[in-house]
Parts: structure tokens; sequence; C-alpha cells
């Protein structure tokens, strides 16, 4: 493809979104346009401009070089380097046209000292009581019949558990769509209620995807029945029965972080469900910190919004809050229905430990499973209308294979010697390599 060609086709791709988005731009688009400063993209409109790129060039580009250099957010691009990109990435073989992260995100010998106090039992207690109270998300009501088995793959955010669940959904015998956050609410008005907000109306659309792929429907097909639920107000019991019965033979993995935030909600998965399965995704907590501070996860958090905690001692609080509550809740658990697996191992060994998974899943093992950019329809990773509203995480679409460097990029900028003892000592209880132990 000629490079004027390219760059042709990026400009139209450009204006559709900027016509999508309704953004208030009407001057002609030039090299030294900004994206962010001239024509007001959000981060997440980055996304569904490079999933609209590589749908159209069809191929992976590794965008994470792009946007993410130094393994943190650029401030904006102009067209003029967005091109430039574009136009050597697709000069390469295909092969190599997303090479794996570059060696500036390797480990790195000299690491600024932590200017924060390491965070204690303490913290960890004030963090646990400015959430909010359980009467807060509604009491749900009693349930009669347990609905069939199900499979809940639990983790703190920023775990890699969105590219885990994408694994999985590559297996025509389990069927794992985009978040549901379902556990939370009683019934699926409430869900709407609280969801219905512009930090948060992307998690509400895991349900719709997922209607519309058991369905075979259109995304305002699968909408319309999920709207028809919420104004019922059908207790969210209820709703997960509708979609087992629909699924059939096939095993729901439902991956939603926030289960993880309150022992409540696990207990549901644990009282609602025939014989539940669980699997406990843990990741380094430095990986995580430095994943959450990147991402500014507190900020679509309203207790942590307004917390005193710093992000840092937020980021290392969630990964201990819920690690914990995860821990804690699978002592209740028979060993044969939980398996723990480590994103750092899984990364590194991605056939062998799907194969693990695979084995615990009762399943058989896939070598396609380990192509998670492969039909994004079936894996459900093209989102409902646009990718930005993507439930999960937004940096998968980044990534161009399982990438064994992410697991490393916290090493230049963190240090195990800032966790506080609780993280250092739960860390140890769920077998996690501490490089000082
Ligand atoms: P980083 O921010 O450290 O890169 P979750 O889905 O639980 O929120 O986890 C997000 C983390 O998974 C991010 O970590 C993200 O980059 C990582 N991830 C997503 N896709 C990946 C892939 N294909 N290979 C390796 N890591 C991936």
């Amino acid at each position: 493809m000629l490079d004027t060609q390219i760059a042709a086709t990026l400009r139209s791709i450009l204006e559709e979104i900027i016509d999508d988005l309704e953004l208030d731009y009407d001057d002609d688009l030039a090299p030294q346009t900004r994206l962010i400063a001239d024509l007001g993209f959000a981060s997440t409109d980055f996304i569904h401009l490079i999933v609209e790129i590589e749908t159209k060039f069809s191929r992976k580009l590794g965008f994470h070089d792009l946007l993410m250099p130094e393994g943190t957010y650029i401030d904006d691009l102009t067209l003029g380097t967005l091109e430039a990109f574009v136009t050597s990435r697709m000069q390469q073989p295909v092969e190599s046209s997303a090479p794996p992260v570059k060696s500036d995100s390797a480990p790195s010998a000299v690491v600024p000292a932590s200017t924060e106090p390491p965070v204690t039992e303490a913290d960890l207690a004030t963090y646990r009581s400015l959430m909010p109270a359980s009467s807060e998300w509604g009491i749900p009501p009693a349930v009669g019949k347990r609905n069939p088995r199900a499979a809940f793959l639990l983790s703190s955010s920023r775990s890699g558990s969105t590219l885990l669940r994408v694994i999985l959904a590559g297996h025509p015998q389990l069927f794992a769509p985009p978040e549901l956050h379902l556990l939370l609410y009683p019934d699926m008005q409430r869900r709407r209620k609280s969801l219905d907000n512009p930090l948060n109306a992307h998690l509400l659309t895991g349900a719709i995807r997922a209607f519309m792929q058991i369905r075979d429907v259109s995304s305002e097909e699968a909408a319309a029945f999920v709207a028809q639920c919420e104004s019922d107000g059908m207790p969210v019991h209820e709703f997960y029965g509708r979609m087992l019965e629909e699924l059939g033979d096939r095993l729901l993995i439902d991956k939603s972080p926030t289960y993880a935030m309150r022992p409540e909600f696990l207990a549901r998965a644990r009282d609602e469900f025939e014989e539940p399965l669980f699997i406990h995704l843990v990741r380094h907590p430095c990986g995580m910190i430095k994943s959450f501070q990147d991402g500014k996860m507190d900020q679509y958090v309203p207790f942590m919004r307004e917390s005193h905690f710093s992000r840092r001692q937020l980021a290392e609080l969630t990964w201990l809050a819920t690690n914990s509550n995860i821990s804690d809740f699978l002592t209740t658990i028979p060993a044969n229905r939980q398996l723990r697996l480590n994103y750092d191992t899984l990364v590194a060994q991605p056939g062998e430990q799907v194969a693990r998974l695979c084995e615990f899943l009762q399943v058989p093992f896939l070598e396609s499973m380990l192509q998670p950019y492969d039909d994004q329809h079936a894996r459900m990773t093209d989102s409902v209308k646009n990718a930005a509203e993507f439930s999960g995480d937004l940096k998968f679409h980044l990534h161009a294979g399982i990438d064994p460097a992410a697991a490393a990029k916290w090493r230049g900028s963190l240090s195990e010697s800032s966790l506080g003892a609780p993280t250092r000592a739960l860390s140890r209880q769920l077998d996690i390599q501490l490089e000082a132990d």
C-alpha cells in the first residue's frame, strides 16, 4: 500500500470518528493536528481509533510502542506522527509488524526511592471503612433454587484478567463474556441505576455483549432484552438463570474484578450456584500497582477519589484488600473447586498454564486459545458499539499477542522494598516470588 493511501485511509477513519463522537472540530486535518488538544480526544478514544485502524488494515500494528513508549501514556499525538508510525509498521513483514515491548521498559538498576510510608494493617482497615456500607448496594432477595454451575474468575483489577478471559473465550465449550458486574446488585434495575453514569456506563455493556453472542442478535436486540430485564427489576439471580439456561452445556466464566471488593459478593457466587468453580488470578503487587497508577484507576471509584490516600497507596491497598478477600473466601471452598494462577507465569509460559486451567475446567486444551487476538467476534473483544465502551481492560487492544514483557514493566519504576509488611506477607502466602525473600 502506498504512503499516500495509508495517509488518506487514516484521515477518513479519523473523520468518521470525529462525526461519531460529535467532536467540535471543523478545520481541515493536517499533520500537526493534535488528537487531544485540537480534536478533543479522551484517552479511551485512542482505543476506538486503533481498533478501527487495525480492522481497516487487517493486522495488529503494536500501538503499545506509539502510545506508551516509556511505559506510560504519551500526553498527545499529532496526525503526522500517527501517519509516520502506521506507514513504518505497514512496511514491515506481517510477523514483525508488532514487535515486542522495547527494552526501555526492561528492568532498570536504579529505582527512585519511595517518598511515602509503606501501607500498614491500620491503613487497610481505614481503606475498608471508606467503602460504602453493604446496605448501599441493596440486599439481594433470598434464593430458592441454586442456578446451575458457573465459574468465577476472581482477581484484583489490573491483574491480566481481561487477557485471561479472552484466552478462555476462545474455547467453544466455555462462554467468557466481557465483565458482567452482576453479583454486586440485588436486581437489574439497581445495577443500571448504580452504573449509569459517565465514568461507569461502559460496565453495563458486558451483559448486552453476552446476549448478542448467546442469541446471535444485533446490539439493539440484545440491549432491548437487557433493558426489559432492568425495567422489570429482574433479580440478578434470575438473570443469571436465563443466561445459563440459554448457554446449555457451555460453562459460563464470569470475570468481574469488582466481585473481590467485598466478601458478601463472593459469598453470593458460592451460595447461588451449584458447585461453582473459582479461579484466583494473582499478579506481583508491584505489577498491579504500576498498572493501577498508569490507568489512574482511582478516578472511577467515588470512595477512592474522596479518600486522603495517594494513588500509590490506593493501588497497593486495592491489591491487598481484594486478594485477601479472595484468599479468605477460598478457605470456604473445597480444594477441587479452586485454582490459583499467576499472571506473571501465565504470560511467560502460556501453553503450560492454560493447559493446567483447561484440566481444572474439564475441557480439552486447544492451541488456538493461545491466539487471543484471533476471531474478535467469537472472543467478544469487538464491543457493543465502539471499542472504547469495552467492559474490561482497554490496554488489551494495545498488545498483539500474549506479551511476556508486560509482566516486568514495573521494575524500572517501583521497588519491592516500598511494599508494606501486610502486602509482603500475603504475597508469600500466594506463592508470589519477592526477590528480597
Ligand atoms: P499493564 O498495565 O501492566 O500493562 P486487567 O485486565 O485485570 O485489568 O489487567 C490489565 C493488565 O493486563 C495490563 O497491565 C495489561 O497491559 C495486561 N495485558 C492485557 N493484554 C495483555 C497481553 N496481550 N499480554 C500481556 N499482558 C496483557
